[in-house]
């Protein structure tokens, strides 16, 4: 069975999807194929992916849904032939802790995966995960390990393992403390620390409240 994996953020190598992957395949036996949409031809990849069993999509959620690159390439991607049973997967990351709020996605690739006549393996959804690039090793130790199990189940299997699909999806929804933790970190302005020191480094603070489609 052959595997291709998509990384379909526009940082490609430098992001941390790159990381997710990175993890994802550490304990493979056999390697996968990797590419970075961003860096591609979406029309020669479109047209290159068709042959592989299986589609892995890495990738952030941007806005909700996913970066505008790898939604242009979707646009790219035909149908496989329903005797080929091809399958496809997808493994979500992004800043917001709640994976309720990566619901809108998911629910289009399961969409998409009908499409594409291709069995839906399912979205691993990571969030709380913008920082992995500069998290202190003791911070990552368990996404890493769980990262690379998945991996190794897949590679096994053909599947994504269900108990660390579900055990990544913690919080479903903030509640009690943890909410109250995060409203108190928000009046002081504190969950915007790295994002704004983010935007002053790429000179956009200034830029903060443009509304360049007014
Ligand atoms: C333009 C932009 C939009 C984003 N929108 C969201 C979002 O809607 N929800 C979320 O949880 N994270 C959002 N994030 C955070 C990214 O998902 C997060 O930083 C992710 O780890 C980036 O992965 P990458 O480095 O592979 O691109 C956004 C980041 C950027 C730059």
């Amino acid at each position: 069975m052959s595997t291709i994996i998509l990384n379909g953020s526009p940082k490609g190598e430098n992001g941390n999807s790159e990381i997710f992957i990175k993890h994802f395949i550490s304990g493979m036996k056999s390697r996968c194929e990797i590419r970075y949409i961003i860096k591609e031809d979406h029309k020669i990849l479109a047209q290159y992916v068709k042959d592989f069993d299986t589609i892995i999509f890495v990738l952030p959620l941007y806005i909700h849904s996913m970066p505008g690159v790898t939604m242009r390439f979707i646009e790219y991607l035909e149908p496989a032939e329903p005797s080929e049973n091809k399958s496809i997967g997808f493994i979500l990351q992004g800043g917001f802790p709640e994976s309720n709020q990566y619901k809108y996605a998911e629910k289009y690739f399961g969409s998409l995966s009908k499409e594409l006549n291709r069995t839906y393996l399912g979205t691993v959804i990571k969030g709380n995960s913008a920082g992995v690039y500069m998290m202190p090793s003791f911070m990552t130790k368990k996404l890493f390990k769980s990262l690379k199990e998945l991996g190794e189940i897949y590679e096994q299997t053909h599947s994504f393992d269900k108990t660390i699909i579900e055990d990544f999806k913690e919080p479903h929804e903030l509640k009690g403390f943890e909410l109250a933790k995060m409203k108190f970190a928000a009046k002081l302005g504190l969950n915007k620390v790295f994002w704004n020191k983010f935007l002053k480094e790429n000179g956009a603070y200034d830029k903060n409240f443009d509304r360049p489609f007014v």
